[in-house]
């Protein structure tokens, strides 16, 4: 883990450890495979920031899967916020389906809430969210991830499949802005 990180203007430093997150995923994998036996869960993963927690939770899941990936479209780059347009590449039968959101983090909730009510309209069997990071302080919306790897406070953090301005996601550790 390097000591600082420099990304564009700003500095970030140490937050959680490569080993840390590693342990957490399997972890979140075993849940997953217990409560999902024999279902054939369809994991439906968020792009860009999930992509290396879904590649990471994938290999911890020992039960029979589907795998998607999704993006959310929205009128402004990285605001969610009351912005949301549309999912893109939802193109698989949910009618009926278990499926599993994976996202990289939940802030204020208005991106999962937005793909818990579309993915509901399509009628699946259940839905449940997985989310490697959660800022339970920052929330606005009335949900609960099922399956969180760390609850964090509202600060800034990258790497793990997270950016700031679309670097950083291939850091391997999560650092926090430094304050
Ligand atoms: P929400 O809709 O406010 O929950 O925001 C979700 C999205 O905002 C995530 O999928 C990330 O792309 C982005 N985001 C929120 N917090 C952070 C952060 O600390 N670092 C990097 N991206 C973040």
């Amino acid at each position: 883990m390097q000591s600082e990180v420099t990304i564009h203007d700003k500095t970030f430093v140490p937050f959680i450890s490569a080993e840390k997150i590693q342990e957490r995923v399997k972890e979140l994998g075993a849940e997953i495979n217990k409560d999902y036996l024999d279902k054939r869960p369809l994991l439906i993963a968020v792009l860009n920031g999930s992509a290396i927690f879904m590649a990471d939770l994938l290999r911890h899941i020992h039960t029979a899967c589907e795998i998607a990936f999704i993006r959310v479209s929205s009128y402004q780059g990285t605001e969610s916020s009351g912005k949301l347009k549309n999912i893109l590449g939802l193109t698989d039968d949910l009618n009926g389906r278990h499926v599993i959101l994976v996202e990289d983090i939940i802030d204020t909730g208005d991106t999962a809430k937005y793909l818990i009510d579309e993915i509901n309209s399509k009628n699946p069997a259940s839905l449940r969210f997985a989310t490697i990071l959660f800022k339970p302080a920052a929330l606005r919306q009335d949900i609960k991830p099922e399956y969180v790897g760390f609850e964090i406070d509202p600060a800034f953090v990258v790497g793990y499949g997270l950016d700031y301005d679309g670097l950083g996601r291939n850091l391997a550790d999560i650092y926090v802005l430094k304050s």
